[in-house]
């Protein structure tokens, strides 16, 4: 029998919390999970810029997802959570209103960089930051283009956020931007909305074209045309949107990464996640963890409001190989390499990650959180300023671990505690409700014994 993950659209405390791991013998479990982040944060974004009402099924239960409705909120717009749908009132490309304090993405990204893309067509001036970490991630990559543009953008050292936005008037681009980002090309198609003529966004390296996808569902005037090895994505300012009607919300494969893997190299067992979105601009993970040895499968493919979905199945398996990722590959599964070195520490070979520089500038240092904490269980790693290497199969033993504030390293350092000798105890465990609330639960009703310390 499948069941959902219990739903909290309201995130769950965010009180500091550790948790204390213990080995597990078995993994086993047949579940739904909460709705894709990336998805998620469009889909409420459009919605509220969108001519009528949209009803989102499965929206993300994550944080971020909540800051960016709260964001949108204070910009005027009108939501109501009923169970597991939000219903959000769109206003129009030109509905907004100015809002009267600093909107807050949290630790949120997506929010702050895909909300300036929209701020920046409004004819009113806004504030948008976050929490410490937030306040420490590169926005000069989205100010650069906004600017020639023609907002006016001002940012600590003129890179970080707080963003102050004076936007409105915008005149249409064609931007190639220096780094393989969705954020960044959804912040300019978002902007290029609302300018004069038609805004190009030259994409050398394919990212996830989950804006792409839905902005067509809305009946924007979006086409993307291949030239070589690079797409030129085009989209029309000044056309009112539709509404998404009545939206459903694939389940997070960036989510369900952590159960196949803690699936993979569990003693025994297997999993089953259910209408999971298998978006190829972000399934490399399953072909790597395939190309591994492992076999995940693909079940009951299907597609819907554009976006592929699927149930996703694995069992206990040998890994084994000698796996070097670098190369446009890195975009494909960035988020994804957290939980990819969980799986490298049980490879009979070794894992090399190379070119995946981003990492250090997500919600933590991520490649110096992965070599930190595998190192503190014993692990000889090796680091680069663009990645690592690891060899496969060395002894794991339970240690004192650290989320360094970022949900994805906590999430894969509690599956390396399924796996090591002794007990795991991660502090600021409390991370992983940025992206999943439910983890901790979901995976103890897999059959992980997790305790919970305040
Ligand atoms: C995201 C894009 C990626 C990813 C992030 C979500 C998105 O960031 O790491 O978690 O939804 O567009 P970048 O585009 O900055 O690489």
């Amino acid at each position: 029998m499948s069941r959902s993950a219990p739903h909290s659209p309201v995130p769950h405390s965010t009180n500091a919390f550790s948790v204390r791991i213990s080995p597990v013998s078995a993994v086993s479990a047949d579940f739904r999970l909460p709705g894709d982040k990336s998805i998620s944060h469009r889909s409420a974004i459009l919605a509220a810029i969108g001519e009528g009402q949209s009803r989102i099924d499965n929206y993300s239960s994550a944080r971020d997802c909540r800051n960016t409705l709260d964001c949108l909120s204070a910009l005027g717009v009108h939501y109501e959570i009923r169970d597991s749908i939000i219903l959000i009132d769109g206003v129009g490309l030109t509905g907004l209103r100015a809002p009267t304090s600093q909107l807050d993405a949290g630790n949120s990204g997506s929010t702050i960089r895909m909300l300036a893309g929209i701020l920046a067509g409004q004819p009113f001036e806004s504030e948008i930051g976050g929490d410490e970490s937030l306040s420490r991630r590169p926005m000069r990559r989205i100010i650069e283009p906004l600017a020639s543009m023609g907002a006016h953008i001002e940012a600590r050292d003129s890179n970080f956020p707080p963003l102050r936005i004076r936007g409105g008037n915008l005149q249409a681009i064609t931007y190639q931007p220096p780094v393989a980002s969705a954020q960044v090309k959804t912040c300019v198609l978002f902007a290029g909305l609302f300018a004069d003529g038609a805004t190009t966004v030259i994409e050398t390296t394919p990212t996830r074209d989950h804006s792409e996808i839905m902005l067509a569902e809305c009946g924007a005037d979006i086409r993307t045309t291949m030239s070589g090895e690079s797409s030129q994505i085009s989209i029309t300012g000044g056309k009112s949107l539709r509404a998404l009607g009545d939206y459903a919300v694939a389940g997070d494969v960036s989510s369900a990464a952590f159960f196949l893997v803690a699936a993979l190299t569990a003693p025994k067992g297997s999993i089953r996640l259910r209408h999971i979105g298998i978006n190829p601009s972000r399934t490399a993970l399953i072909d790597v963890l395939n190309r591994m040895g492992g076999e995940v499968r693909i079940e009951n493919a299907g597609r819907k409001h554009g976006e592929p979905v699927a149930d996703l199945w694995a069992q206990a398996a040998r890994l084994r190989g000698h796996i070097e990722l670098s190369g446009p590959i890195i975009a494909n599964l960035i988020d994804e390499i957290p939980i990819l070195a969980v799986a490298g520490t049980r490879i009979d070979g070794s894992l090399t990650i190379r070119g995946a520089q981003e990492l250090r500038v997500k919600e933590s240092d991520r490649i110096n959180a992965i070599v930190e904490n595998l190192k503190r269980m014993g692990i000889v790693v090796e680091e680069f300023e663009d990645g690592f290497h690891l060899e496969g199969g060395q002894p794991l033993k339970g240690a004192r671990l650290d989320s360094f504030g970022d949900h994805r390293i906590a999430m894969a350092f509690a599956v390396v505690g399924l796996l090591a000798e002794g007990e795991t105890i991660i502090n600021g465990a409390e991370a992983a409700a940025v992206s999943l609330p439910e983890f901790y639960e979901l995976l103890a009703a897999a059959g992980a014994d997790i305790q919970l310390e305040d």
